[in-house]
């Protein structure tokens, strides 16, 4: 049945391997129909339109939050937030700081809209920052004190936050998505407004080629233009959590990156270099280039803001060797050879 492997006939084998293309054209077809028609956003919205800022329906809060944060592009830069790492000198306060000690990034504050998880952290981001937005859920309480990432809520976390992403899409927000472990040295945005692609992500690792989907994601750092590609796309990832329900949104995008359906959709995905936005696997080379660095423990992250002290502090002229991280070098991933 194999056509490739019947040589004896010219006529059927040929045949055979039309209708195997036909066959997985329709399919294809038929799945894209199906994310396309049925499973669009809109249709969760029968009474009202999501964009109307008068209906006073479950997203009237956050319409008002993402209009006061957003960018005159309507973009808002999102971090997440649970009590754990709200808490005076932890992550929140390095990550606040981050901004304040960058090149021309405090002004981005004002964009900044911060999703507490909790009461405590909403507590204390309104004592800190303009924009937060309490998303209470059932597990609230559970998460407050979640500082251990790899736990089953967790990860339930993380597909909830997927879905929450792409509310914030169909209500026509672009975002910045940024864990609060990445600390901002630069500003992000003249690297995404040259670029006309959806979804550009940072990455572990960066193979050289911006357009190639074989480089690894990081989802700590990203960029997504709301439009009707990216909906689509994200309505496909979050239901991507049924063939994957042991993985991360992560990994389930590294598994659906190449999937035809995303083909499909048209949606332009752009890897970002790692000497702009990086982390602990691959950290910026260049402190003359460093957007983002991303490190997981409180200590690497204070040691991350003294070396950019240092760095802007020199004199750049005098500098006799290239400016380095001081955090030595810990990732383990197994990709990286
Ligand atoms: C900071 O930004 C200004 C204006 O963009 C630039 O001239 C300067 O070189 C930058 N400084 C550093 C240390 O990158
Ligand atoms: C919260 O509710 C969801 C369903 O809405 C359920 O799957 C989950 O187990 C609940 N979590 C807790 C901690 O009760
Ligand atoms: C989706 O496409 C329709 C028709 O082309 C357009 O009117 C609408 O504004 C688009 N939505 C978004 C979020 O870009
Ligand atoms: C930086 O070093 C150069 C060369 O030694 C010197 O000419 C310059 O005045 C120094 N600049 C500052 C701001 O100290
Ligand atoms: C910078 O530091 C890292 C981590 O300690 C090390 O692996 C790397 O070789 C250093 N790079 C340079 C150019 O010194």
């Amino acid at each position: 049945m194999n056509p490739s492997s019947s040589s004896s006939t010219t006529t059927r084998p040929c045949n055979f391997a039309i209708l195997r293309k036909i066959a997985v054209l329709i399919s294809t077809l038929g799945i894209a129909f199906l994310i396309l028609s049925f499973s669009s956003p809109f249709n969760r919205f029968n009474r009202f339109s999501p964009l109307d800022e008068q209906v006073h329906d479950e997203y009237y809060e956050l319409r008002k939050l993402l209009k006061a944060a957003s960018t005159k592009e309507k973009t808002v830069i999102l971090t997440y937030l649970n009590e754990a790492w709200a808490a005076p000198n932890s992550i929140f306060d390095i990550f606040l700081e981050s901004f304040r000690i960058g090149n021309n990034t405090a002004y981005l504050l004002n964009h900044l809209l911060v999703i507490a998880v909790d009461d405590d952290a909403y507590t204390r981001c309104q004592t800190l920052v303009s924009h937060c937005y309490l998303l209470k859920t059932n597990e609230s309480s559970a998460i407050a004190h979640q500082a251990n990432f790899m736990t089953p809520l967790y990860l339930d976390i993380l597909w909830r936050r997927l879905a929450f992403l792409q509310t914030i899409l169909t209500l026509e927000y672009n975002f910045i998505i940024t864990d609060t472990d990445v600390v901002w040295f630069r500003d992000p945005f003249p690297h995404f407004i040259t670029d006309d692609s959806d979804f550009q992500t940072s990455c572990d690792r960066f193979n050289g080629d911006q357009y190639d989907l074989n480089n690894f994601p990081n989802m700590g750092f990203l960029f997504v233009r709301s439009n009707n590609r990216t909906i689509k796309f994200y309505d496909f990832w979050v239901s991507s959590r049924h063939s994957y329900p042991h993985l991360h949104e992560q990994d389930a995008f590294n598994r659906i990156k190449h999937d035809p359906v995303v083909a499909l959709l048209g949606l332009k995905v752009r890897f970002m270099n790692t000497d702009y936005f990086s982390g602990f696997c691959s950290p910026s080379r260049d402190f003359n280039k460093v957007c983002t660095m991303h490190y997981s423990k409180i200590a690497d992250l204070k040691t991350a803001l003294e070396d950019w002290k240092t760095f802007i502090s020199a004199n750049q002229s005098e500098l006799s060797q290239p400016f380095n991280w001081s955090v030595p070098n810990k990732c383990l991933y197994s990709f990286l050879g």
